[in-house]
């Protein structure tokens, strides 16, 4: 069976060592205290979307390097319908997330918190300020952000769920292609 490029697996395995990061950050600083507010609620804030904004600039590498880059052929053995599923997942995440990553960041330049200050890019990168403060809109752009978080969760669920299927009930390694 034909493996994935080197190049295509550090792309892999950086998205998913990005996403471990950015998702459950993202759901957690919502159920951060009152009490615990001010810097802690800071530090969640810099690392969700540092974490984030890297995310995009990956995935957007990831996706110009694919361009020139075709993913190794899968097995004839896969059903069409199979198939089909994988795709589809696939392209949904890529989407995703590159459309998850810009609504975050329009939405922080709605609210008033810029990418500046103690939310700068990497803690010392100061993004540029896209918008003055507009609450609607960012109730807006924030509402779109928590479908998107819930949508790459069930995502990644079909994702993983496919893997744990080729492995144990197809047992044809397919994961290995990635490793
Ligand atoms: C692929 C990248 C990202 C993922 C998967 C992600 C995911 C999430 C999730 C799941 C939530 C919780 C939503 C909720 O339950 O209401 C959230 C909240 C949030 N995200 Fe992101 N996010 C990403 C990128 C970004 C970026 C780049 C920014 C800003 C530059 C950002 C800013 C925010 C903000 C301000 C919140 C609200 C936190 C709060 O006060 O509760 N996110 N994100």
């Amino acid at each position: 069976m034909q493996s994935y490029n080197p190049v295509a697996k550090w792309f892999h395995w950086i998205t998913v060592a990005l996403m471990a990061v950015a998702l459950p950050v993202g759901f957690v600083i919502q159920h951060i205290t009152e009490a615990q507010e001010g810097a802690t609620k800071m530090v969640f804030y810099a690392i969700h979307e540092s974490a984030g904004v890297t995310l995009f600039l990956v995935v957007l590498l990831r996706l110009l390097w694919r361009l020139s880059h075709k993913a190794p052929p899968l097995p004839a053995s896969i059903p069409a319908p199979l198939r089909l599923a994988a795709n589809t997942v696939h392209h949904a995440l890529y989407a995703l997330l590159l459309v998850q990553p810009l609504l975050g960041f329009f939405a922080t330049n709605a609210w008033g918190f810029p990418l500046q200050g103690q939310t700068a890019y990497l803690g010392f990168i100061e993004l540029p300020k896209f918008m003055d403060a507009n609450e609607d809109l960012a109730g807006q752009l924030q509402a779109l952000h928590t479908i998107g978080g819930w949508t790459i969760l069930v995502l990644l669920v079909l994702h993983i769920g496919g893997v744990v299927f080729h492995q144990a009930v197809r047992r044809d390694g397919l994961l290995l292609r990635m490793v």
